[in-house]
């Protein structure tokens, strides 16, 4: 609890707070004390008050450089230099229409009340950005990584790596669970356990994160591409078919997004054709097919715990298996290929992708809320499509009937019809404070992978799609803003065209 409450008094400092004591000065004081508050509070500006404390004036550290740069001395009087009639608005006054009074050069704009007393300082940094993801790291974290510090068990050993694996285990229903550094590792661990190598070749989605295929890449392997699902923005199982050869070895789905892949079409081509499945859930903790849970289908789920992700241990990942020979050779080849009987006996080449107890310590904290941040990307999802429903030249994302998405990235496609490009969205949302990101460009397309075969899906999805933010702290009244936003950037652009 204590560790708990005063994490969060950090975080809200470090988000919300800004204190007004430290950027306030009297209009008598000289330049030099003026420019001592600015250095102080880092925001390059100072607010100016007269006898009475009332608000003045304001100066920016501009301001005072190019008065001294005139010719004035460090005794003259920040009342000479300042602003005295700088933009300000009253207790009360509407988010968005601050926003609207912002611009390239006035990022911080005071709040008065009604006697011109100074009550807050409207920050464009502080009060209106909105990132694409953050973490929510605001339950025990601190307090089991402090026992790891405070025990000496920093690395791989200590209790937390194994309560992380037995712990997602459960929560995956899978037999067993294999920690490792992150979801590349444990992709290419994967891989490797199952004896891909040289000359093999593995089919892997065109539109992913270039991990998936650079995992294949690791093992002398061949990635091959395939084209995506129009609407899912998934493997198109259809395909695969035409894609499969005899040095076909196995196939990775990536359930994009949040979004699971169509696995029964998979899991029986693989059946047919002798190939092994590993299910890339990097992004889809949680989500469900037909009911049953990512990560826990034959033969092996890799799970990414990168800071985006649905949870997180700063970087991480795991293996999920119901396979016990998988999780023995896993285990070892985790740890340098070491002989679990024999300590310092190598009977393979292995790697060193072993997860530490501090990070094990965070996952096992974060494990213990991800139905409540599952939940609620479920929900800003529903608000999200609720609010963009009908907006002429938007697709949003589906959720196929057999599917539970847990959509780690909200994303939706920008139609020519939407009336301007999808860069030029991204560009004015961000002139509004909101972040976004374009969708993956298509693996195929990469130097490392470029030949000349085509993935119209992908390559269509990748050229529209855009990622809004997503973070499980994402508010209300952000969603409808950034909702608003959308719809007004497209009507305004539309009637001009
Ligand atoms: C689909 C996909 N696969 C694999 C990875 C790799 O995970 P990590 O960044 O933990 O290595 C990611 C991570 O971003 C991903 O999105």
């Amino acid at each position: 609890m204590l560790f708990a409450a005063r994490y969060n008094k950090i975080k809200l400092r470090a988000k919300m707070a800004i204190d007004i004591r430290k950027l306030k000065t009297d209009s008598e004081s000289s330049i030099k004390e003026a420019m001592r508050v600015i250095d102080k509070n880092g925001l390059g500006l100072v607010l100016v008050t007269d006898k009475r404390k009332k608000f003045c004036g304001l100066a920016t550290d501009g301001d005072v450089r190019r008065a001294v740069l005139a010719g004035c001395g460090w005794k003259t009087r920040i009342k000479d230099v300042m602003q005295k009639n700088p933009v300000v608005v009253r207790a009360g006054t509407d988010k968005e229409e601050i926003l609207k009074l912002m611009s390239s050069k006035i990022r911080h704009i005071p709040i008065l009340d009604e006697n011109n007393k100074i009550i807050n300082l409207a920050s464009y940094a502080h009060f209106f950005h909105i990132p694409v993801t953050e973490p929510e790291i605001e339950g025990k974290e601190l307090e089991y990584v402090t026992d790891c510090i405070a025990t000496g068990w920093v690395s791989s050993g200590g209790k937390y790596v194994k309560l992380f694996e037995d712990n997602f285990s459960e929560f995956c229903q899978t037999k067993y669970s294999i920690a490792v550094s992150n979801g590349t590792a444990a992709l290419h661990l994967a891989l490797a356990v199952l004896g891909v190598g040289k000359g093999d070749e593995v089919i892997v989605p065109t539109l992913s994160f270039i991990a998936t295929a650079n995992a294949v890449s690791y093992t002398g392997a061949k990635p091959v591409f395939v084209d995506v699902q129009k609407d899912t923005w998934n493997i198109d199982p259809e395909k695969i078919k035409d894609a499969i050869t005899s040095r076909t070895k196995a196939i990775i789905p990536v359930h994009l997004y949040g979004h699971p892949a169509d696995m029964d079409p998979i899991l029986s081509l693989a059946k047919k054709h002798k190939l092994y499945v590993i299910e890339d859930a990097a992004e889809a903790h949680g989500a469900e097919y037909k009911g049953k849970k990512v990560g826990s289908f034959p033969d092996v789920g890799c799970f990414s715990f990168f800071g985006n992700k649905i949870i997180t241990t700063g970087e991480g990942g795991m293996i999920t298996t119901n396979n016990p020979d998988i999780a023995q050779k896993a285990i070892i080849l985790r740890d340098h290929g070491m002989s679990r009987e024999k300590k310092y006996w190598h009977p393979y080449i292995g790697f060193n992708y072993r997860l530490t107890n501090i990070q094990a310590a965070i996952g096992v904290a974060q494990l213990e809320k991800i139905a409540s941040l599952i939940k609620r990307k479920r929900e800003n999802a529903r608000l999200y499509s609720c609010l963009l429903k009908g907006v002429k030249g938007i697709v949003l994302p589906v959720e196929k009937k057999w599917a539970k998405s847990v959509y780690w990235m909200y994303s939706i496609l920008v139609e020519d019809s939407y009336g301007i490009s999808r860069d030029l969205l991204m560009r004015k949302l961000s002139e509004r404070g909101i972040d976004t990101r374009p969708v993956f460009y298509p693996i195929h397309i990469m130097p490392p992978y470029a030949d000349n075969k085509k993935f119209p899906i992908a390559e269509e999805i990748s050229r529209k799609g855009i990622s809004l933010p997503s973070a499980v702290s994402l508010k209300e009244d952000e969603i409808r803003r950034i909702a608003a936003a959308i719809k007004e950037i497209g009507r305004g652009r539309g009637k001009r065209c």
